[in-house]
């Protein structure tokens, strides 16, 4: 029935290495993102910086006595004072050598989610499949985050981060397929079968392993690469040395990511037998990259792969298909508790 507020409550957040996106929907029932970079800096609690920090229009907060740039304000601050940059998190987790991380990320998170909008409402947000290539605890991770988001008056979900993947993109598939997410820090994988997720993983390569190898070869720093890499490259046709070794990495990259989904496969039991060919969705900021979806059909056409692929396609909105695919999870179950 129609009503006054047609206002549907929930929220879906993506939690990641390089990004944190939030996803709410507004009166009109349209979707609201806020995307923040998952970076700080900390600079001394005195005057002459607070002044400093006035002067240059920066904004700091303060938490347990210390002082934080937080975003991308952060790089801006970094350069004016040749200082680097810090992340609360490392390959996809919260890094456990950084002591000021969790703090930090309750300021970072509290400032894209906003309050709730009601009491308690439920948030979503993603959280890697255990990585097969490092043996780093999800479940550390996930019980931080539960406390953070209560402690910020939410109801906290986790949802795997490539099973969001399929939530936000194989809609017109009944939500049967592979939806990949190509972070920074990792990458997620989960197979679906009308929207059940049938297996999942991470890979702790993604953007930063492209990066840091790419310095290494070139002697460069791991900040220049990144900025050639997100500059534009076309991976079909590399133009330099720097996008030949760019382009070679990603070549390398998802080669070790489609050789993975492939001994999944086989290995695994109680795979879904899917009746249809299926799509493979790729989202996530590295899969931006000039011709991404074309070196990955590329790679793929040279495998053998177990099972029938219809389409290897790019996520609509790469970006951001983490946290819509969090926010439809949460709105599900917001549908579920009120029916
Ligand atoms: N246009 C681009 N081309 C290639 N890589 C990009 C581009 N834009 C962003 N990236 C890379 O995407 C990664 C961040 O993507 P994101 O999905 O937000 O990561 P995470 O989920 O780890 O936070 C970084 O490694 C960044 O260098
Ligand atoms: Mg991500």
């Amino acid at each position: 029935m129609a009503n006054e507020s047609t206002i549907q409550y929930g929220k879906g957040l993506d939690i990641g290495t390089v990004n944190l996106v939030a996803a709410e929907q507004n009166e009109k029932g349209e979707v609201v993102l806020r995307l923040k970079r998952n970076v700080f800096m900390d600079v001394p609690m005195d005057v002459p910086t607070k002044n400093m920090l006035t002067k240059l229009n920066v904004p700091y907060v303060v938490q347990n006595k210390r002082m934080y740039v937080l975003g991308d304000h952060a790089f801006e601050l970094a350069n004016v004072l040749n200082k680097p940059t810090r992340r609360p998190m490392k390959d996809g987790l919260i890094s456990p050598k950084e002591a000021d991380a969790l703090g930090v990320m309750k300021l970072l998170i509290s400032s894209i989610l906003g309050e709730p909008r009601t009491k308690g409402e439920i948030c979503y947000y993603s959280v890697p499949g255990d990585p097969i290539d490092s043996d780093m605890s999800v479940i550390y991770h996930k019980d931080l985050f539960d406390a953070v988001l209560k402690q910020l008056g939410y109801t906290p979900h986790h949802i795997v981060e490539g099973h969001a993947i399929v939530y936000a993109e194989l809609a017109e598939e009944d939500f049967s397929g592979i939806g990949i997410s190509c972070g920074g820090g990792m990458f997620n994988i989960c197979v679906a079968y009308k929207s059940m997720p049938a297996l999942f993983f991470s890979t702790s390569r993604g953007g930063d392993w492209i990066d840091n190898n790419v310095a290494t070869v070139l002697g460069i720093k791991p900040a220049k690469a990144s900025f050639i890499k997100e500059k534009g490259v076309d991976l079909m046709k590399p133009k330099t040395r720097e996008e030949d070794a760019i382009s070679i990495y990603y070549r390398n990259l998802i080669n070790y990511t489609l050789t993975n989904i492939k001994e999944r496969f086989v290995a695994a039991e109680n795979m879904p037998s899917f009746p249809d060919p299926i799509p493979i969705v790729f989202s996530g900021g590295t899969s931006m990259a000039g011709n991404f979806i074309e070196l990955v059909r590329a790679v793929f056409k040279e495998m053998e792969f177990p099972i029938a692929v219809k389409e290897l396609r790019l996520a609509s909105d790469p970006l951001n298909a983490t946290a819509k695919g969090a926010l439809t999870a949460a709105l599900l179950e917001g549908a579920q508790t009120q029916s």
